[in-house]
């Protein structure tokens, strides 16, 4: 389909309630089936990386979409157990976590047949998740996060996560598996981050774009064979190793050349937000954003929209903001970018803007900005075809706080209480 255009979405939110996030249906599709191919001709599958995602509905539709997709990860043990709930299986935790009544639940969920792998780095997560899975009378399988960052001098290429930085190390950590009976390894993960998860184009980075291509081509060989040992290693030892799993969106086409390989992980390239924008080797459709009304106009060529100020997690960077989408040629303001309540912006364009207007943005990163809104509009052919619910319309809400389901709980045990 073409791309659509600043009237295409004005005159379809014309009597909505601004702000609102939307996703076009049809641009998803096409990311679906492009990230597809990227990854298709070396026996592959996808798991879908679910915190880039954040809704249940868009979830269950990737994997409906092709066979390729296969499987979810998963950024918490809440979400996990919140998912089986509703149907899926198929999990591997992408993180380690230490939450005891967590691990229980998701011990019962293996006991009870579903596919959940958690993810350690440590013998301390080892002793941790063997003594629940002892109690529950179950093996539970695991998955070995392994570091895949690179050091240059004076650069450290990647994420700090998993202490497991070395081949010796990995071994040392997959030895230790024999000496304890309830848990297996099952899954091995390297994410490498510096090359999924960084473009080389991206403005905000100035003249290191002009060395990224040449770190991510050593630091591709570095890790690469840390990886391939280590497989190599699990499947000598006979562990029950199923899964090696890989990359992200920014790193299908190398992640996919690792024979030992057998899934890759993407979420982002899926809403394609901003910070996709930036690679050498693909670009995805805009697929979700939000709108902002105009509501004021405080001088000529500027406009105000109300709210706009979803800023994307990490290190502090003009990156992290908001980007104008269309009209083009809006232009944030240096000194307020996107605020609170209000964001003003310049606009000296072809588009006669009036206040009741909508102005398009897209979030810098992919699901985080289904925290900000219960709602995306799925809008396909020109019109809104549906409404649906994100994690937090359906009142949940993983890593930034208790799920709502739980305080509720306590609300009405407080009420029956006090009833009494
Ligand atoms: C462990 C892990 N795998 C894969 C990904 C890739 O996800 P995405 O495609 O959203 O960049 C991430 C993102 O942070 C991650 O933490």
């Amino acid at each position: 389909m073409t791309t659509p255009t600043y009237q295409y979405y004005n005159q379809l939110f014309k009597n909505e309630q601004l702000p609102l996030c939307y996703c076009n249906l049809d641009l998803l599709n096409e990311n679906i089936q492009a990230i597809a191919k990227r990854a298709e001709g070396k026996n592959k599958t996808i798991r879908v990386a679910t915190k880039s995602v954040r809704s249940t509905f868009v979830l269950q539709h990737i994997l409906k979409s092709n066979p390729i997709y296969k499987g979810l990860m998963c950024y918490s043990g809440n979400e996990a157990l919140w998912l089986i709930e509703k149907g899926f299986d198929d999990l591997l935790l992408g993180y380690p976590i230490v939450n005891k009544e967590e691990i229980r639940k998701i011990c019962q969920q293996t006991k009870a047949g579903k596919k959940i792998i958690l993810m350690v780095d440590s013998e301390e997560h080892l002793l941790l998740i063997n003594s629940i899975a002892k109690e529950e009378n179950i093996v539970q399988p695991l998955c070995i996060d392994i570091d895949m960052s690179t050091d240059f001098p004076g650069i450290h290429f990647g994420v700090l996560r998993s202490p497991i930085t070395t081949v010796q190390k990995g071994k040392e950590l997959i030895d230790c598996f024999n000496k304890y009976d309830n848990i297996s390894l099952s899954a091995l993960m390297g994410y490498e981050a510096q090359i999924a998860g960084l473009g080389e184009k991206n403005p905000a980075n100035g003249l290191k774009n002009l060395v990224i291509p040449f770190l991510k081509k050593k630091s591709i060989v570095d890790y690469t064979k840390r990886r391939q040992e280590l497989v190599e290693y699990i499947k000598q030892k006979k562990h029950p190793i199923t899964i090696v799993n890989a990359g992200g969106t920014g790193s299908i086409e190398s992640s996919k050349l690792e024979n030992w390989v057998t899934e890759i992980t993407v979420g982002s390239g899926f809403y394609s937000p901003a910070l996709f924008d930036y690679y050498n080797q693909f670009k995805h459709q805009p697929a979700v954003g939000f709108a902002l009304q105009i509501v004021r106009k405080p001088k000529p060529d500027f406009y105000t929209c109300l709210g706009g100020g979803y800023i994307a997690s990490g290190t502090i960077g003009i990156d992290k903001q908001p980007t104008p989408y269309l009209p083009i040629g809006v232009k944030l303001t240096e000194n307020e970018g996107t605020g609170e309540v209000q964001t003003p912006f310049e606009y000296k364009g072809n588009e006669p803007l009036n206040i009741g207007d909508t102005i398009l943005f897209r979030h810098a990163k992919a699901g985080e900005i289904n925290e900000r809104f219960k709602e995306m509009y799925l809008i396909s052919d020109g019109k809104i075809i549906d409404k649906i619910k994100t994690y937090r319309g359906e009142d949940q809400c993983f890593c930034d706080s208790i799920a709502l389901k739980t305080n509720l709980h306590v609300v009405f045990q407080y009420a029956i209480f006090v009833q009494f």
